[in-house]
């Protein structure tokens, strides 16, 4: 059993010696006590053996660890976990006196990463990532928010078990199944408060800190945050028109998590090609790395149909898929899922759980009663037609105001489109735009790497049919006049 975890966490094409990988695996199964306080390890010649190591690897690896404190020895008996550990110590330590005397003690490194983390504009039409709520169908759901509380009972104020609301679990995986080609069952299903919160489980849950996660660069800045918090080291990775495309070289030091948006690429909207998909599924399982899909937006696909997601042609157990109803229904109702492989999902849930312990059950009730007596897919067909109008009325717009002049993509799915511009005007767009109470996000902010392609999103999802136009062409005339004077 230690010897499996041990074995799969080591990586001989890594640049990281062994005896350095080892003392690492060893470490953070002691900190997450997949290791136990006082249990025993195996001799040196036995770890060697069973894990295939040279045994002065592992004398080093256990050296090491004992001069750290996580490991005790005990002459003639062996190797033991510590029972206070030097991350407890660190803590009961007295905090070390300020050099500057200073209101508080102030934020940690990490909460200023993500404060330092651009943001996604909002605040005026044509913002990214925002739905149109007021079709939301009010009555329908104060009903089914009556009907459930009239349903619960005393137990049911209690905290919710791991996962979720097992109803909610069984109507998402049905749907999921029908409308996504997910493969799962209701108890790979685990409910979160939104996809951040699901992302962040997932950081948190399967990626120790200081490993490599892979994103798409330009990418979402919302994930970004959540990997920082972790401490995980971000690797921006070029796109291509088929998606995330890794080099040979970038395999070399393969991270642990791959975070991609393959249905609508958050945010170019390139869709990945069912090639590019194979090659990472094959790839993640050849160098043991899990695969993030945020299929954010993927239900509003506007011609043919929606795109099958990658979950449904792993066979290799590597995806986890996370779905949310912030673009679907509403945002404050902070509901989402992870669809999670089989091996890992009950201790996913568990330890999800203990993190921060479920509830809400009534809004899960009426959420699973929403789903299950079809009301989700009628408001999903409903809104793909107003997105399309929205989105095709922009189109027109904008191409007859400008012509080729910033051409438009990434449209196929979703509620946002990118128009193209040469590198370097997009922020002088965006500020004349904001003056005009319009938003226009350039999308060479969204990227971490160097190289940027000019453009700016236009998300139209809450900008009403009738205004559509009128805002279309205020912006179009602001990129011309951009684009003479520079
Ligand atoms: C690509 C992407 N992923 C995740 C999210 C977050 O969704 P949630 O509101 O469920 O946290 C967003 C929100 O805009 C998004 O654009």
């Amino acid at each position: 059993m230690l010897e499996e975890l041990l074995a799969a966490r080591l990586d001989r094409g890594a640049p990281e010696t062994l005896a350095h990988q080892l003392y690492g695996a060893i470490r953070a199964g002691i900190l997450d006590a997949s290791l136990r306080p006082g249990q025993r390890l195996p001799s040196s010649r036995q770890l060697a053996l069973e894990v295939g190591l040279g045994r002065n690897t592992v004398i080093e690896a256990y050296a090491r660890l004992t001069d750290e404190g996580y490991l005790v020895s005990r002459v003639g008996a062996g190797s033991f976990v510590a029972a206070t550990l030097p991350e407890q110590l660190l803590q009961a330590a007295p905090a070390p006196r300020a050099r500057r005397r200073s209101a508080s003690p102030g934020l940690s490194r990490r909460a200023q990463a993500i404060l330092d983390e651009v943001a996604i504009e909002e605040g005026g039409a044509f913002a990214p990532c925002v739905p149109d709520v007021t079709a939301f169908p009010f009555a329908l759901w104060q009903r089914l928010i009556a009907r459930a509380w009239r349903q619960l009972r005393a137990g049911d104020l209690r905290y919710a078990g791991p996962g979720g609301l097992p109803k909610l679990r069984a109507a998402i995986a049905a749907h999921v199944q029908l409308a996504r080609q997910v493969r799962c069952t209701p108890e790979q299903v685990v409910i979160v408060n939104g996809a951040q919160h699901g992302l962040d489980l997932c950081a948190r849950l399967l990626a120790d800190g200081g490993e490599r996660v892979w994103m798409e660069d330009p990418g979402y800045p919302g994930v970004r945050r959540v990997f920082y918090a972790s401490e995980l080291q971000v690797q921006p990775i070029r796109l291509d028109s088929e998606g995330m495309a890794p080099r040979a070289a970038d395999w070399e030091t393969p991270p642990r998590l791959i975070y991609i948006t393959p249905s609508h690429q958050f945010p170019t909207g390139v869709v990945m090609s069912l090639r590019r998909r194979r090659a990472l599924l094959e790839a993640a399982a050849r160098h043991d790395c899990w695969i993030i899909e945020d299929d954010y937006d993927g239900e509003f696909r506007f011609s043919g149909r929606p795109l099958a997601s990658l979950q449904g042609i792993d066979a290799g157990q590597r995806v986890i898929y996370v779905g949310t109803f912030s673009k679907s229904l509403f945002p404050g109702l902070r509901l989402a899922y992870l669809v999670l492989p089989e091996p890992v999902a009950e201790r996913f849930a568990r330890a999800a759980a203990q993190l921060g312990f479920e509830g809400r059950q009534v809004t899960q009730h009426a959420l699973a009663d929403f789903i299950s007596e079809g009301h989700f897919a009628a408001h999903i067909r409903r809104m793909r037609l107003v997105y399309q109008q929205r989105r095709d009325l922009l189109q027109q717009v904008w191409e007859k105001e400008l012509g080729t002049l910033a051409p438009l993509s990434g449209g196929d799915t979703g509620m946002h489109l990118i128009a193209a511009l040469p590198a370097g005007l997009d922020e002088q767009v965006a500020v004349r735009a904001r003056a005009a109470g319009l938003v226009a996000q350039p999308l060479a902010s969204l990227y971490l790497g160097r190289a940027r392609q000019g453009g700016i999103v236009l998300g139209y999802g809450a900008v009403h049919e009738n205004d559509i136009a009128r805002h279309a062409r205020a912006l179009a005339r602001i990129v011309k006049a951009v684009l003479k004077s520079g």
